[in-house]
């Protein structure tokens, strides 16, 4: 051994006592203190000249062996190589932030409430994944088989969707879904109608694929269909709950929408984002129910179970569904096998409608507390479905000034004209009734009175 080569360790540093070896003899390498062919000290020897280990030794060498520093000849010792490997770059380290955990009371849209105490059925699908071995290969890219038999069920029990696992996609949600879509089956340069005021992640998703957005207006029973020009080759549309406006699609419109397309050969995107929530209305049909050669239907857990499991299922032609599949194959883009194979276990055991029926009677309560205690300060709309309703305001008020004094005084709510892009329409609120907690729904509710009261929205 060199024994100009000063090798000290730091027992209090924090760092592991064979990395601060190892880094002294890189740093000597690169600096030339240990130039190539240089025998280095046995570990016997190493260890007892720093005083640690010979585990520790060993671990510095075994290391700087991996990482191609150092070689080991037969019967000779432990020696520099030649060629010395390039030196990692310094990482810059930046500071770690995980969003705290706010204090704050949510009414924003389109988030559920979520039991702190998970249900037995939840419990009991994770065990019987746990129990499972995982595949042998790769899973096929449009889903696992059986949890496509599966869904082609539940779309065709509680949507009303005739189809077949063939005709099913599994996804990491909505959004997910869509933007696959997009990607294998529309052009950049193409235009495509959104609903204005409409789904933002949708139309950022068009913009991000290059699409020309087309805003199509929306009223209180949802997207205006007579405004569709016969020259759009493709809408996006919330027939079941219009977001944010909250209209339901009636049936004529449906019909009328279905006709259009068929004339236009126009690609039609059914988002049904929160469909399983709707109080003392009758359903209204799926358009996928309609024409599984016009519509691509997207459905998801996010508002049923909760948004952190990135799960969802897309419904469409199977040569669509085959499409989606084989550029979805060269990409390992899909959920999981332990995230499907749950949810299999989930729909097997009646999970997930028992999770839904229990939420509805939660929502409806809470609905109609919200709509009743905000009925004073606006016009209430879009409360038959969903999640969430929307409070337009009187004209002079302006919603982001609101949204940004319920936030200061504790309690989050969407503004409506962050939703609108082009087309005009009155200030309102988006207010969520799901996330909190019934007593901190009561609270926030209260806090947002006051400062509609200090807006001057009563009366
Ligand atoms: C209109 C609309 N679509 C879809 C979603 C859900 O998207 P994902 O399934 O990607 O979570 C939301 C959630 O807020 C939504 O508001």
């Amino acid at each position: 051994m060199d024994s100009s080569l000063p090798l000290v360790v730091n027992r209090s540093g924090g760092v592991p006592l064979h990395l601060q070896v190892a880094e002294q003899f890189r740093a000597a390498v690169v600096d030339g203190r240990l130039l190539a062919g240089h025998r280095l000290p046995s570990t016997r020897e190493l260890a007892r000249q720093l005083g640690v280990s010979r585990a520790v030794a060993q671990s510095a060498y075994d290391q700087l062996h991996a990482e191609g520093w150092i070689e080991g000849r037969t019967g000779a010792g432990t020696f520099v190589t030649d060629v010395a490997p390039l030196r990692p770059v310094e990482r810059r380290r930046t500071t770690f932030h995980p969003a705290p955990d706010s204090d704050l009371l949510v009414l924003r849209p389109g988030i559920p409430f979520i039991d702190p105490t998970p249900d037995p059925g939840w419990r009991r699908a994770w065990r019987e994944v746990s129990a499972q071995s995982p595949p042998r290969g790769y899973d096929d890219a449009a889903g696992l088989p059986a949890l496509r038999v599966a869904l082609a069920e539940h779309v065709g029990r509680v949507r009303g969707i005739a189809c077949g696992p063939e005709n099913i996609l599994v996804t990491n949600g909505t959004v997910h879904g869509l933007r696959l879509l997009l990607a294998v089956t529309r052009r950049p340069g193409e235009r495509i109608a959104i609903e204005d005021p409409g789904y933002l992640n949708a139309v950022v998703a068009a913009h991000d694929h290059g699409l020309a957005i087309v805003d199509v207006p929306v009223d209180r029973d949802g997207l205006q269909v007579s405004a569709l020009t016969d020259d759009l080759p493709a809408v996006y549309v919330t027939p079941s709950h219009q977001y944010p406006l909250g209209g339901r699609l009636p049936v004529a419109r449906r019909n009328e929408l279905i006709r259009w397309a068929r004339r236009t050969g126009a690609m039609l995107i059914e988002d049904d984002y929160d469909s399983e929530f709707r109080f003392d209305v009758a359903p209204l049909p799926a358009l996928a129910q309609l024409d599984l050669d016009r519509v691509v239907h997207l459905g998801t857990l996010s508002k049923t179970l909760s948004p952190a499991l990135r799960l969802g299922w897309l419904v469409a032609s199977d040569t669509t569904v085959d499409r989606l599949a084989f550029f979805r194959a060269n990409s390992g883009d899909w959920p999981g096998w332990p995230m499907q194979a749950a949810l299999l276990a989930m729909l097997r055991d009646g999970y997930l409608d028992q999770a839904i029926r229990k939420h509805r009677r939660r929502y409806a309560e809470r609905r109609t507390h919200t709509c009743s205690v905000l009925a004073p300060y606006g016009r209430v709309i879009g409360q038959d479905a969903g999640l969430h309703i929307t409070l337009l305001l009187p004209d002079h008020l302006d919603d982001r000034a609101i949204s940004a004094q319920a936030r200061a005084a504790g309690v989050t709510v969407g503004a409506l004209s962050e939703h609108r892009r082009s087309i005009p329409g009155p200030p309102g609120l988006v207010i969520g009734y799901a996330t909190p907690t019934t007593e901190h729904l009561h609270q926030a509710l209260t806090i947002l009175t006051e400062v509609l009261i200090r807006a001057g929205s009563k009366g």
